[in-house]
């Protein structure tokens, strides 16, 4: 960072009335803005709050700045692409860029789900890979396949398609009376009396992939167009699926001619210290869905990965020269998103981010930091999985999430960010982190929990 940004910024208190215009979203907007935290500069591992201070960002962002910030490879192509091209309409029309980024993106996908579609979040992209899921169904003759199947606790953004597949009642709650008709949940795959601190995937839990045998079975396989889940559910608190559980949906889908989508949009591109999480279980899906680190999140991406024969299926199934897919967004392909895309999959390769993780053995040394926290005050559970980490804390008696808020709070005024959702402190920091990293993360919340009652 330089040293510009912050000495512009360094001590400068924002006014409550400059706040007032903005609905902030997933906020608590009153009690935000009576004590805001403004961040104003990002390098490397590190925002800069209003204040001058330095934060460790112990949450890459929100799950996706995986090469950590301020990227100076970014920040040239994205600079060049607007001097050069501002916009080009994706329909009916191309651009190179657009192209590039799809081609490389490929190269990164698991086995043959090799064909991109380009939109501008995770929101988006679960909604085109559930229509995706239902045109493939309808090209092959097998229209009657309209059922979605989701999970509970599932995070699939915050579109109608993804708030109905998902299953976090707060999503969910107000906008009950219209969501997507035809949806049936598998029970979360969460159990602490079987579960807790386990290290890394839990040994308990496998046979809940069993449920969507019964589903099967009320439904009829006839009627199920596709199981949409997070490999490892994020947004929930950090669920990690036991062992042989992605293994087992897999062969029930497949049993039954059920499409299997991949919600990577926090595990794609390296968290786990493999491009995709499907390559870290070794479970194929047939469609993808990612966002985020896409492009370091330089730039609002979403990409949809699908398997070479949903996508002949599809666009073989509509007579020559029609549109085979009435489907896609103004900004599918933006130029300036792509370009940030070529250019942070570029960095990635050229680092070797996607794979670090595991590689150099930080997955490691951030579990066994991370379960050092077993005996720090209020501590339920702990779960990890590549670089990703959960502490789950006790609630305090009617107060669900109050704690692990003030321990939130509390972090970034000690110089870390994390993550509060419920009452579980989540954890992804950018894949450059260093091992002194990690030891700070972990010793902040120590002095944290400590801290709070
Ligand atoms: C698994 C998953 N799917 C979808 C989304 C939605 O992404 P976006 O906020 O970009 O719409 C998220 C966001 O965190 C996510 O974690």
């Amino acid at each position: 960072m330089d040293d510009d940004t912050a000495s512009n910024t360094r001590g400068v208190a924002p006014d409550p009335q400059q706040l007032d215009a903005l609905w902030m979203p997933f906020t608590a907007n009153r009690q935000f803005k009576a004590a805001p935290r403004l961040l104003v500069g990002a390098k490397d591992m590190h925002y800069r709050s209003h204040d001058g201070r330095l934060i460790l960002d112990g949450i890459a962002g929100l799950w996706c700045v995986n090469a950590g910030h301020g990227r100076e490879e970014i920040t040239r192509a994205m600079e060049q692409q607007l001097r050069e091209m501002d916009y080009a309409p994706p329909f009916q029309m191309g651009h190179p860029v657009q192209f590039e980024a799809a081609r490389l993106l490929a190269a990164v996908a698991p086995d043959d789900l090799t064909k991109v579609f380009l939109v501008n979040s995770g929101s988006e992209a679960v909604d085109t890979a559930l229509k995706i899921a239902l045109a493939y169904h309808r090209a092959r003759g097998d229209g009657t396949r309209t059922l979605l199947v989701g999970r509970e606790r599932g995070y699939h953004g915050v579109g109608f398609g993804g708030i109905s597949v998902g299953g976090i009642p707060a999503n969910r709650k107000v906008f009950h009376g219209n969501l997507l008709p035809n949806v049936a949940h598998l029970p979360h795959t969460h159990d602490l009396a079987h579960q807790a601190f386990s290290r890394g995937q839990p040994a308990w839990g496998a046979h809940l992939a069993d449920a969507l045998e019964h589903l099967v079975q009320q439904h009829d396989a006839s009627n199920i167009a596709a199981v949409i889940v997070e490999p490892l559910a994020g947004s929930t608190g950090v669920l990690v699926p036991p062992r042989g559980y992605l293994e087992r949906l897999r062969s029930i889908c497949t049993r039954h001619g059920i499409l299997l989508i991949f919600d990577e949009v926090i595990t794609g591109f390296g968290r786990l210290g493999t491009p995709f999480a499907a390559q870290y279980f070794n479970v194929l899906p047939d469609i993808i869905t990612s966002a985020k680190a896409v492009n370091n999140a330089a730039a609002p991406m979403g990409a949809v990965f699908v398997r070479e024969g949903i996508h002949e299926t599809v666009t073989g199934g509509a007579p020559e020269g029609s549109i085979e897919l009435f489907h896609g967004y103004t900004y599918s392909g933006h130029p300036l998103c792509s370009a940030a895309t070529v250019a942070a999959q570029q960095l990635y390769a050229r680092d070797g981010l996607l794979t670090r993780v595991r590689r150099e053995g930080l997955d490691a040394y951030w579990e066994n930091a991370l379960h050092d926290l077993r005996d720090a005050p209020h501590v339920k559970d702990i779960r990890n999985l590549g670089l990703i980490g959960a502490v789950e804390l006790l609630s305090r008696p009617g107060q669900p999430a109050r704690r692990a808020y003030d321990v939130f709070v509390k972090c970034f005024e000690l110089g870390v960010l994390v993550r509060q959702t419920g009452d579980t402190i989540a954890l992804s920091p950018p894949l450059i982190l260093e091992r002194g990293h990690v030891d700070q993360i972990v010793d902040t919340l120590r002095q944290a929990l400590r801290s709070v009652p």
